[in-house]
C-alpha cells in the first residue's frame, strides 16, 4: 500500500466555513417577517422566522423532528408553529407544546431555538453557543431608522464566499474599473489610511478640494464643478457588517445652505454556505425627506454599481474553485490591500476564539 499524501488542510481556505458561529448575524430585515412563516438558509443551518402576537420575532430550526418536514411549511397559530404535516406544535423557546395523536409528548421532542435581537432594520439572529451571547449586536446599523436620514436598501444572493465581498468593499481602488459607468467615483487611486482596534479595521481616504461624483452633487445640491472636501472612511465591524461614511464639506457654501453633508452605506454579508451569501445594503443621504423620485434614481445606480461587485466577485470565486489549482497561485499583496489584510486576520482570529473559547488568546 503506497502512503497517501498529508491532506492540506489549508489548501483551499475559501471554500471553507470560514463564518464564526459565535457572533450576530443579520437573518433579514424587520420588514420581511410578520405572522407568516419564513424560511432562511443561515450558515448552512434551516430557521424559521416568525412573528408573535406580542410582534417579538421567533427563530427556531426549521425541521420538525418528528418526520422531519420544514416547520416553515405549517402555520403559525398564536405564538406557536404548528408543521403542516401531521400538526405537532412548537412554542417560542422550541418545546412541542402538542402533538394531537397523543397527549403525552416526549421530552425530547423540542427544536433549537435562536437568540434573536431586533434592531430596526435589521433582525439579528445567534446561532453559536447560547452560554456565549456577546452583549449584542453591532450598533453602527442603526442609522435608518433615524429620521434625519433619507436611504434606499437592496439586496441580492452571491455565488461566491462572503469575505470576497468583505475584501471588496474594503479596497475601493476598483471603483474606477467595475463602477466606471455606475458610481463615476474615478479618483479613487491611493493607498488609504488603516488603522485597528482589537476587533475592526478601519481605512481612511481624503479628497480635499476635489469635486463631487454625479450622485453627491445631485444629492447635495452642491455643483460637479465646484472643489469641496471628501472625507471616506469604512469599518470592518465584524464578519456580519462593514459600514462606510463619506463626510462631506463644502468650504464656500451658498448663501442658506449647508456645509457638510452625511453619506452612509451598510454592507450586511451573511453567508448561506461556503459558497454562497445574501449582500444586502442600506445607503442614505443625511438629508431628511428627499424626493422620492431622486432616491428610486439612486436606488438603481447602486442596485447596478453592486450588480457590478457581484458579477466579479462571483468571477472570482468560480476561478479559485473551477481551476484545479485552487488557492495554489501567487497572491500579490499590494498597499491598497492593507485593510484587506487585516480583516483576514480579525476574522482568523474571530473563528480561533470561536474553536478555543472564550477565553481564548
Ligand atoms: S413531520 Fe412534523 S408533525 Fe410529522
Ligand atoms: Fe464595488
Amino acid at each position: 500500500m503506497t502512503d497517501m499524501p498529508e491532506p492540506r488542510p489549508e489548501a483551499n481556505p475559501i471554500i471553507k466555513a470560514n463564518y464564526p458561529r459565535n457572533c450576530w448575524w443579520v437573518a433579514t430585515t424587520s420588514d420581511q417577517v410578520q405572522r407568516e412563516p419564513v424560511a432562511l438558509t443561515l450558515l448552512e443551518m434551516p430557521v424559521v422566522l416568525y412573528r408573535k402576537e406580542d410582534g417579538g420575532v421567533v427563530a427556531l430550526d426549521d425541521r420538525c423532528p418528528h418526520r422531519w418536514a420544514p416547520l416553515s411549511s405549517g402555520k403559525v397559530t398564536g405564538d406557536n408553529i404548528q408543521c403542516g404535516y401531521h400538526g405537532f406544535t412548537f412554542g417560542p423557546q422550541g418545546d412541542c407544546v402538542r402533538i394531537p395523536s397523543q397527549s403525552q409528548i416526549p421530552s425530547r421532542c423540542r427544536v433549537k431555538r435562536y437568540a434573536i435581537e431586533e434592531r430596526p432594520p435589521f433582525i439579528w439572529i445567534w446561532m453559536g453557543d447560547p452560554e456565549r451571547i456577546e452583549t449584542g449586536p453591532p450598533e453602527q446599523a442603526q442609522w435608518p431608522a433615524d429620521p434625519a436620514f433619507s436611504f434606499w436598501t437592496g439586496e441580492t444572493v452571491a455565488d461566491g464566499n462572503y469575505m470576497l465581498l468583505k475584501e471588496n468593499v474594503l479596497d475601493l481602488t476598483h471603483f474606477g474599473y467595475v463602477h466606471a459607468t455606475s458610481f463615476k467615483i474615478l479618483d479613487w487611486v491611493n493607498p488609504p489610511k488603516v488603522t485597528t482596534t482589537d476587533d475592526t479595521v478601519t481605512y481612511r481616504q481624503e479628497f480635499i478640494d476635489c469635486t463631487l461624483p454625479p450622485m453627491f452633487a445631485e444629492a447635495t445640491g452642491i455643483s460637479m464643478s465646484k472643489p469641496v472636501n471628501r472625507y471616506n472612511y469604512g469599518t470592518y465591524i465584524s464578519p456580519a457588517l462593514n459600514v462606510a461614511t463619506l463626510d462631506i464639506e463644502d468650504p464656500d457654501p451658498e448663501p442658506g445652505t449647508r456645509s457638510t453633508y452625511q453619506f452612509k452605506v451598510i454592507h450586511v454579508t451573511t453567508p448561506e454556505s461556503p459558497t454562497r451569501f445574501r449582500y444586502l445594503w442600506f445607503v442614505g443621504f443625511d438629508i431628511p425627506n428627499m424626493d422620492p423620485q431622486m432616491l428610486l434614481k439612486f436606488k438603481n445606480i447602486t442596485d447596478i454599481g453592486f450588480a457590478e461587485d457581484k458579477a466579479i466577485i462571483e468571477a472570482v470565486h468560480r476561478r479559485i474553485t473551477h481551476d484545479p489549482r485552487h488557492l495554489d497561485y501567487p497572491e500579490i499583496i499590494v498597499q491598497t490591500d492593507q485593510a484587506a489584510i487585516q480583516a483576514r486576520r480579525k476574522l482568523a482570529a474571530h473563528l480561533e476564539r470561536d474553536r478555543q473559547g472564550p477565553d481564548a488568546i
